[in-house]
């Protein structure tokens, strides 16, 4: 069969990224894809597992920091798109080291951006309608109080280290745009939740820490609100804005699913509690709930305002919260061999055995 398209996917052993190459091998038959991915603590092979072996599929271990690799790969495969979710994505570990986000977020962007520009915008690039897609945040925005929603004219206003490298990665894919005609989208979309997400996040983290009868840290007073976002719904929707986006256009990408923080923690423990029954305490697990002390700049609430993309594209969710969390907690149950290897750690031996 011929291929269409030559699709580099950064992260692609992340939570979204994993996701996103899972939906691209079972919709797209005629795309090379090709995931590059540094393996960082969020990186794992066993992800992708059971769709890999695809004549399609191509894994490249390797750094978007590193200028030389990027741009003989843009060379020898002749990839002609990017969907680029390669970073630092958590929040407090930004607050705690903010050195790796700085490094992958803003100068991995920028190596990406130059290594596609060396190849698009030469003489030799034989390729037609190239895109570079940058997967962004609704945090460049900001926080919201009680009222109020993102739409794409929000001015940025970063908090965390985090969000301001994901920022500052946003104005350089809209930099290359304008000064160099290169062919860019930017989504920026909202919290995501659903299977193979890192149990650092605060989903798959409730889910552990209750079926271990540990803890549930709850930052400040629970109030803080997110709009969650199933991840198989902002999968489609990247794939809609890559195929159908207007060139140099940024779309907003949400669930409209609002909820306090205490809200879906109480949820997951009475779902768990529905599905498994009372841990062997007897007390629901609503009771390992605990306040802990807030993260620094906690952004307060966040809102995103999707309807330009369904104006423009057709794009809207099609899961609710409560279909979401469901399917999200029966897969983590149906999955606790992954959760428990990605707690000890033993993910990372996998690569040793797959590639030597
Ligand atoms: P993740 O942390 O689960 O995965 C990140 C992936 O990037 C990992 O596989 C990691 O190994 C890889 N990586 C990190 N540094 C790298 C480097 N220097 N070179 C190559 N690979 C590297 O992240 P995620 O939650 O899947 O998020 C993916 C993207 O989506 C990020 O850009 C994030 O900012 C954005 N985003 C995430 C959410 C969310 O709720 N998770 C919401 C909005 C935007
Ligand atoms: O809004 C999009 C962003 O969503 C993405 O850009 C980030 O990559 C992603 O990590 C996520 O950021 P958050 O900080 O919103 O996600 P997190 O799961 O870390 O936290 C969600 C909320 O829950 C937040 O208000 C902090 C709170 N929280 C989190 C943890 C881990 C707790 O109260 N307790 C916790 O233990």
């Amino acid at each position: 069969m011929e291929t269409k398209r030559r699709i580099l996917v950064t992260g692609g052993c992340g939570f979204i990224g994993a996701n996103f190459i899972r939906l691209l091998l079972a919709q797209k038959s005629d795309w090379r894809v090709i995931n590059l991915d540094k393996l960082t603590y969020a990186g794992n092979l066993q992800n992708l597992e059971g769709v890999t072996e695809s004549e399609q599929y191509r894994f490249v271990k390797a750094d978007i920091c590193d200028a030389d690799v990027m741009e003989a790969l843009f060379v020898e495969e002749q990839i002609d798109f990017v969907v680029h979710f390669a970073a630092e994505s958590h929040v407090d570990r930004s607050i705690s080291g903010p050195a790796a986000f700085i490094q992958t977020n803003i100068v991995g962007t920028f190596t990406l951006l130059e290594a596609a520009r060396k190849s698009w915008l030469s003489g030799s690039w034989r390729g037609n309608d190239p895109r570079f897609l940058h997967v962004s945040t609704d945090e460049v925005f900001g926080s919201l109080g009680d009222t109020g929603m993102f739409t794409e004219t929000t001015p940025f206003d970063p908090r965390s280290p985090y969000s301001a490298s994901k920022a500052s990665s946003d104005h350089l894919v809209n930099a290359y745009f304008h000064t160099y005609d290169l062919p860019i989208l930017i989504t920026n979309c909202s919290n995501n939740y659903g299977p193979y997400q890192f149990p650092e996040k605060l989903i798959p983290l409730v889910f552990h820490n209750s079926m271990t009868g540990k803890e549930l840290p709850i930052y400040g007073d629970g109030k803080y609100v997110r709009d969650w976002l199933y991840v198989k719904d902002h999968c489609e929707a990247i794939v809609e804005v890559l195929v159908k986006g207007k060139i140099g256009q940024s779309y907003n990408i949400g669930g409209n699913n609002e909820k306090q923080n205490l809200e879906v923690v109480t949820l997951i423990c009475d779902i768990l509690d529905k599905k498994t029954g009372l841990p062997a305490s007897g007390a629901p697990r609503r009771e390992l709930i605990t306040f802990v002390k807030d993260r620094l700049g906690h952004d307060r609430r966040y809102a995103i305002d999707a309807s330009f993309i369904k104006e423009q594209l057709g794009w809207e969710p099609k899961v609710t919260f409560e279909e979401g969390i469901e399917k999200t907690v029966d897969w983590y149950l149906a999955n606790q061999d992954w959760v428990g290897s990605v707690i000890d750690g033993t993910y990372q031996k996998y690569y040793e055995k797959m590639y030597g």
